[in-house]
């Protein structure tokens, strides 16, 4: 099968992560006989650089008309001017909305050989399993007003935290689908005794709960749910949540994994998974930023980024079996105790690669 994927490398470790992940999608198609064209564009810091904007039309348009999107990372001290007109980071935020990538799925999973590279006791770490779902083109990224101005001889800031009803839907039904051929329990995170937004959430994920008595729901405070992340991650299974919540909380859970540089994600819209046969447009991008402190000695982990590109397969081109033949030959490395130096090891990046180009 031939597909179209966009490249986006980014900034700072972005493109050295990109760069061994395509490698790895280089050996799949032929393996299995597929053609993967790559087209690579620019998009963050690098953008502003070379266009003056984080995100241009056209390269929205050429991810858009493509099968999927893979990126890298971006940001950067460079471009960290808070009075800055544009952010890298904006260019991120204009892609996820222009391509309608609603639902962020962030896998979580220990593996047992890198139980010693997480500062939590090892007992607590057994049967993590953990997928969270973050609402993706909603909520505090997104509401408007969302600016800042003088008032009354006072600087002024707003940002604004705003719901739908159907926005919430969508992404509390897609949970209860993905739950499904999980451990059949759902976890809807949200502040509902402090914000509205999080009273409607409640409400929904309440009514979709009770549509599909097959599966266990449960309803948690954000602050609770940060704190039983570290007491005892394994009695998650299915958490889906608010944009920023996500955010925050994901960045909490890859520390059970041992590194950030270990979790792959995938941006999905719709139709959502995994109903649809035809695969759906997807941004797939491993969970850590650019890393500029370790930007250009290559050494950055590529895991997250290989992982990503097994999500890819799955999701966008349907390619299941291709999906599994990364994630074992991911395992299997990990399982020797290769390592890079997020994980305490001396492996390179392309070493690391190699080292899963090797088993598949
Ligand atoms: C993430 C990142 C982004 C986010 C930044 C880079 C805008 O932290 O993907 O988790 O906040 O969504
Ligand atoms: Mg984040």
């Amino acid at each position: 099968m031939k597909f179209t994927i966009t490249l986006l490398p980014g900034d700072g470790i972005g493109p050295e992560v990109v760069g061994e992940a395509t490698r790895v999608l280089d050996v799949i198609a032929n393996k299995y006989d597929h053609t993967f064209n790559f087209q690579e564009r620019l998009m963050g810091g690098c953008s502003i650089d070379k266009f003056g904007t984080s995100l241009t039309d056209e390269t929205l348009a050429d991810c858009q008309a493509s099968d999927a999107v893979l990126l890298g990372a971006v940001g950067g001290p460079k471009w960290d001017d808070p009075n800055a007109k544009d952010r890298p980071e904006r260019g991120l935020l204009a892609l996820r909305k222009g391509l309608g990538v609603f639902a962020n799925l962030r896998p979580v999973k220990v593996h047992p050989a890198l139980v010693d590279s997480s500062p939590l006791k090892p007992e607590k770490l057994k049967d993590v399993d953990i997928l969270v779902i973050r609402e993706l083109t909603g909520g505090l990224y997104f509401g408007q007003p969302k600016m800042r101005e003088r008032r009354d001889g006072k600087q002024y800031a707003v940002d604004t935290l705003e719901y739908y009803d159907y926005e919430i839907q969508r992404i509390i039904e897609l949970a209860f689908d993905l739950a499904k051929s999980r451990k059949k329990k759902v976890t809807s995170v949200d502040k509902a005794n402090v914000l509205e937004s999080s009273r409607l959430w409640r409400q929904i994920a309440s009514n979709v709960g009770t549509a599909n008595p097959g599966i266990q729901l449960e309803h948690t405070l954000v602050d609770t749910a940060s704190m039983r992340l570290i007491t005892s991650p394994a009695s998650f299974d299915v958490v889906v949540t608010e944009n920023m919540f996500g955010d925050i909380l994901t960045d909490e859970a890859s520390v059970l994994a041992g590194s950030m540089g270990m979790l792959p994600s995938a941006s999905l819209g719709e139709p959502a998974v995994p109903a649809n046969e035809a695969g759906v447009i997807g941004l797939y991008e491993p969970i850590h930023g650019s890393a500029p402190d370790i930007a250009g000695k290559g050494i950055a982990n590529p895991i997250g980024t290989i992982l990503s590109c097994a999500l890819m397969l799955r999701y966008s081109l349907k390619l299941e079996f291709e999906a599994q033949a990364i994630e074992n030959a991911v395992d299997a490395v990990v399982a020797s105790g290769a390592k890079t130096a997020d994980l305490g090891g001396t492996l390179t990046t392309r070493q690391m690669a190699d080292e899963i180009i090797e088993r598949l």
